[in-house]
C-alpha cells in the first residue's frame, strides 16, 4: 500500500523519483505527490489521480532539484483528494514527510497537539505524526533525527517513513517498521524506494533496511542505526533482477505479459528442483529441515488473497500425499483470533510481495510461540523471506500487475514440489506414483502454452459475456479453490459481481441465483469427482443457466450441457489446478479489457497490503 521514492546526490531528482513512482504504482493509484528541496526551500506537489495526472499538472514548472521524496497513495485516513495526498508539510513549513503505512494511535496524538494549537490541512494520520516529529524537536531543540527517534517511540502501526528539512538539504531521514524499504547505493548518490524497481537501472547494491532501523541519507553517507541509537553496518545485497523484468515487453498490459510468461516462469520454478531422470527434488529449505516437517502434528498455512487460494490447494494435496493434517488460515483472522499453535507445528507462510502486513504479522505470532516458519514467497529478501526459519522462493519475477498470475502458479508449483519431497521422505506415497507426478508437473509449462494458444476462443466468450451483472464459478476437490480464484479474478479486474463455490455445496444456497441470465463457470476437468459436477452441470442447465465449462481434451459429456466449452490438455488430477486456473486468468483479463477496466491497476485495489 503506497509506494515512496526518494534521491539524494548529483542528478536531477525529479525525473528519478516520477519514473520510480509509475513503476511503484501498483501500490497505490488514489494520489501522488513530490516534494523538491532546492536553494534551501521546499516546493511540494500533489494531485489526485494516477501519476500520470501528477506528471501532467507539473508541465512547465521549474522541478529544478536534486535531492526529493514522491509518493503514490492508497488512502486509508482521509479520501482519495489533493489535500489528502502525500507529501505533508509540518506545521512551520520546514519538514515534509511521506509514509506507507498506518498509524494507529493517530488520535490521541492529534488531540495532543491540538491542545498546543496545532492545526491539520488534512485527514491522515501522516500529518499528525510529522506535526508530532517537529514538536518534539521543537520542545528538546534536538535534531530532526533524534526528534523521529523519539515520536517512533511513542507510536504504534506500521511505516516506511522519509523525511525532508529545508535546512539540512542533502539529507533525507528514512525509518520502517511493517512496510518495506530499500536503498539503493550508488557512487555519490543514494536511492530509496519500497522496492527495487525504481533503483534498479541505476545500481544493482541495495540495502534492505530492517523494522525499528533508521537510516540518515545523504549523497556520500548512508548511516544505519537503531532506535536506541546504536549504529548498524549496513548489508549490502546484489540485486538479482532485469530492467526487462520491469517492462511491458510488447504486451499492452503487465498482466497479460505476466499471464503469457508462466511456461517460462513455471519452469523457472521446477528448474534445478525437479530431476526426473534421478526421480528427484531437491529444495534446500525442506531439505535442511526434513525431519522437523515430515514429523509435524499439523500444518497450518497462512496468507491472503489469491495466495490464500494457494493454501487451499495445498491443503488437499499435502493431506493426501503426505498424511498431515493442514488448515488454512486467512491472516487476518489468524493474527487477531488466539489460534492453538505448538512447537510441533508447521506454518507455511505464502506470499506473492512478501510484505502483506496481516500474514507478516501472523508469523510473528506464531514464531513467537514456537513454530517452525516456511515461507513460500516469490519477492526475494522481502520481510517474510527473512523472517523465515526456511522457505522456497516460487521465482516467478516481478510481478506488477495488480491481480496476480504467474506468483500462483508458481505457487503451486513449490507447494506440490514440496508435497511430492515430504512424501517420499515419509513414505506416504508410492515410488511409481512419486515417479508418475514428477513427470506430470515436468509436463506443465508446455500444457499451459498450449492453453495460451487458445487465447482467442476465450476472448470470444469473455465478449459473450462481458455484460453479465453476475457469475458463479463451481469446481469440486482440487478445482474447488480455483473457482474461487476465478471469481476473484473476475471481480478484481471487470468490476463483475462473481462468486466461487464447492459445486455440490451451490445447492445450498446459490442455486437461487440460477436463472437464464446467469453465467456459471464449471471447472470440471476430468478427475475423481467428474461424474458429480457432471450432475452439477445437469442442475445448472435444468434451471437456464449458462454454462461455461473449462473441460479436459476428449471429454464427450461435458460439451452436451455446456453452452461455451474451454479444453484444456489432460493432467492428473492433483496437477490440474495450475492448468485450469490459465483459461480463467485469460477468461477475466478479456473481460476487464472489453470493459474498459485498467487491468493493471483496477479501482480500489493493490498489490501489496502492508495495511492491516
Ligand atoms: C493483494 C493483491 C493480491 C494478493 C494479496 C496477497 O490483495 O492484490 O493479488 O493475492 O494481496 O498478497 P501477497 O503478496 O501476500 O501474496
Amino acid at each position: 500500500m503506497c509506494g515512496i521514492v526518494g534521491y539524494t546526490g548529483p542528478r536531477e531528482a525529479y525525473p528519478i523519483i516520477l519514473k520510480g513512482l509509475k513503476r511503484l504504482e501498483y501500490r497505490g493509484y488514489d494520489s501522488s505527490g513530490v516534494a523538491l528541496l532546492h536553494d534551501g526551500k521546499l516546493d511540494v506537489y500533489k494531485k489526485k489521480g494516477k501519476v500520470a495526472e501528477l506528471e501532467e499538472s507539473l508541465t512547465g514548472k521549474n522541478l529544478h532539484a536534486n535531492i526529493g521524496i514522491g509518493h503514490t497513495r492508497w488512502a486509508t485516513h482521509g479520501e482519495p483528494s489533493d489535500r489528502n495526498s502525500h507529501p505533508h508539510t509540518s506545521a512551520s513549513g520546514r519538514l515534509s514527510i511521506i509514509h506507507n503505512g498506518i498509524i494507529e494511535n493517530y488520535a490521541p496524538l492529534k488531540k495532543e497537539l491540538i491542545s498546543k494549537g496545532y492545526s491539520f490541512t488534512s485527514d491522515t494520520d501522516t500529518e499528525v505524526l510529522l506535526n508530532f516529529i517537529e514538536d518534539i524537536q521543537i520542545n528538546n531543540d534536538c535534531s530532526l533525527e533524534e526528534a523521529v527517534r523519539i515520536a517512533l517511540k511513542r507510536i504504534t502501526g506500521a511505516y516506511c517513513i522519509l523525511l525532508l528539512d529545508e535546512q539540512d538539504p542533502e539529507t533525507i531521514i528514512a525509518a520502517r517498521k511493517g512496510s518495506p524499504l530499500v536503498i539503493g547505493i550508488g557512487k555519490g548518490e543514494h536511492f530509496l524506494a519500497s522496492d527495487a524497481s525504481p533503483i534498479i537501472e541505476y545500481t544493482k547494491e541495495v540495502v534492505y533496511v530492517n523494522d525499528y532501523e533508521l537510516a540518515i541519507v545523504r549523497p556520500n553517507e548512508l548511516i544505519l542505526k537503531n532506535l536506541g541509537n546504536e549504529k548498524i553496518t549496513p548489508f549490502i545485497t546484489k540485486l538479482d533482477m532485469e530492467m526487462a523484468a520491469i517492462e511491458k515487453g510488447g504486451y499492452d498490459h503487465f498482466m497479460l505479459k505476466e499471464i503469457y510468461e508462466q511456461p517460462s516462469t513455471i519452469q523457472d520454478c521446477l528448474r534445478g528442483r525437479l530431476n526426473i531422470e534421478s526421480g528427484t527434488i531437491t529444495m534446500a529449505g525442506i531439505d535442511d529441515h526434513i525431519e522437523q516437517i515430515k514429523n509435524a502434528d499439523r500444518i497450518m498455512i497462512v496468507a491472503c488473497g489469491t495466495s490464500w487460494h494457494a493454501g487451499l490447494v495445498a491443503e488437499y494435496i499435502i493431506e493426501e500425499l503426505c498424511r498431515i493434517p493442514v488448515e488454512v488460515e486467512y491472516a487476518s483472522e489468524f493474527r487477531y483470533r488466539n489460534p492453538i499453535v505448538n512447537k510441533g507445528d508447521v506454518i507455511i507462510a505464502i506470499s506473492q510481495s512478501g510484505e502483506t502486513a496481516d500474514t507478516l504479522v501472523a508469523l510473528e505470532k506464531a514464531k513467537e510461540n514456537g513454530a517452525f516458519i516456511f515461507g513460500v514467497v516469490n519477492a526475494v529478501g522481502s520481510s517474510i523471506a527473512r523472517i523465515s526459519h526456511a522457505g522456497a522462493y516460487t521465482h516467478a519475477g516481478h510481478e506488477i500487475g495488480v491481480a496476480s498470475t504467474k506468483a500462483f502458479t508458481g505457487q503451486l508449483a513449490v507447494l506440490m514440489m514440496m508435497a511430492l519431497r515430504i512424501a517420499i521422505q515419509k513414505g506416504t506415497i508410492t515410488k511409481e506414483r512419486y515417479q508418475q507426478l514428477l513427470v506430470e508437473l515436468a509436463d506443465v509449462p508446455e500444457k499451459v502454452d498450449a492453453i495460451l494458444k487458445n487465447a482467442a476462443h476465450i476472448k470470444s466468450i469473455a465478449l459473450k459475456y462481458k455484460d453479465a451483472r453476475d457469475f458463479l464459478f463451481l469446481g469440486r476437490g482440487y478445482n474447488f479453490p480455483i473457482a474461487l480464484e476465478g471469481a476473484l479474478k473476475l471481480k478484481e479486474i471487470s468490476y463483475i459481481h462473481a462468486e466461487g463455490y464447492p459445486a455440490a455445496e451451490m445447492k445450498h444456497g446459490p442455486i437461487a441465483l440460477v436463472d437464464e441470465n446467469l453465467p456459471v463457470v464449471f471447472i470440471a476437468t476430468k478427475d475423481s469427482y467428474h461424474e458429480k459436477i457432471v450432475s452439477n452441470m445437469q442442475e445448472i442447465k435444468a434451471r437456464k443457466g449458462k454454462i461455461i465449462s473449462i473441460i479436459t481434451e476428449g471429454d464427450e459429456i461435458s460439451p452436451t450441457l455446456s453452452d461455451d466449452v474451454i479444453f484444456i490438455p489432460p493432467a492428473d488430477e492433483l496437477i490440474a489446478p495450475i492448468i485450469s486456473v490459465i483459461p480463467l486468468q485469460l477468461l477475466s483479463y478479456f473481460t476487464g479489457i472489453a470493459k474498459g477496466v485498467d487491468v493493471d491497476k483496477p479501482r480500489n485495489l493493490a498489490k501489496s497490503v502492508t495495511v492491516e
